[in-house]
């Protein structure tokens, strides 16, 4: 299975927001991802979340999504768009997802692979962002019994994608705050390959025990940051 990635394109009509986020180029740099991603054949494309930035009023901020979701709905292969906590400082989930379309995660079950989605746009206290309120280094998954049932269900090699981190080795404020939980959940079912992240824009490549952390790095900080997975 060939994937198109994407993260961190923060777009929004701000030329360059905290002295190195190009937040105005992201449509472009996304038309250009798209591009690539369809020269290359790619069976599906995942953004792991923050795809756009917030705008002085909630229709600019509503306009940018719709023109990301035009570039989406241009293309022929199908897109799964986690939600980061830029998307949900502007948008509910409800609403997010609703101009998105058909891009909401669904969990793949492909031939011998499973695709797991996690959205960690959750406080630790167990309450889900809402706009204006989120904070980027309060971070957590709450469903630890869902997530265990997927795993324990899951067909051959499994792949999970959140736009927030969990591997051990990035800074902790990046990191959930039950990530050792769930790393502990993800290194003993055995069938965990990889785990793809966004949210710490440098980009990170780890391994712990037999799983493969990899985080990509921003697209609003760097030129062609669209990336193939092959899997
Ligand atoms: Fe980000």
């Amino acid at each position: 299975m060939k994937l198109g990635i994407f993260t961190d394109s923060h777009y929004s009509s701000q030329e360059v927001t905290c002295g190195n986020r190009y937040n105005s180029r992201s449509l472009e740099k996304i038309k250009t991802a798209y591009a690539f991603f369809e020269s290359q054949k790619c069976d599906l494309v995942v953004c792991l979340g923050d795809l756009i930035d917030k705008e002085a009023s909630h229709e600019k901020e509503v306009a940018n999504l719709k023109k990301v979701t035009d570039v989406i709905n241009q293309s022929p292969i199908k897109t799964v768009c986690l939600m980061g906590n830029h998307d949900a400082f502007a948008f509910t989930k409800a609403e997010f997802y609703e101009i998105l379309g058909d891009c909401k995660p669904k969990n793949v079950k492909a031939k011998e692979k499973t695709l797991l989605f996690l959205d960690a746009c959750y406080f630790k206290n167990g309450n889900h962002y809402l706009p204006g309120d989120t904070d980027w280094t309060d971070t957590f998954y709450p469903h630890i019994d869902d997530l265990k049932k997927q795993l324990d269900a899951a067909n051959g090699e499994v792949y999970v994608f959140v736009h927030q981190n969990i591997d051990p080795n990035i800074r902790e404020d990046h990191r959930l705050y039950n990530a050792a939980e769930i790393n502990g959940i993800l290194q003993k079912c055995g069938k965990v390959k990889a785990v793809y992240q966004g949210h710490y824009h440098p980009g990170m490549e780890s391994k712990h025990g037999n799983i493969e952390y990899k985080t990509f790095t921003a697209m609003c900080e760097n030129e062609n940051a669209h990336f193939i997975l092959n899997i």
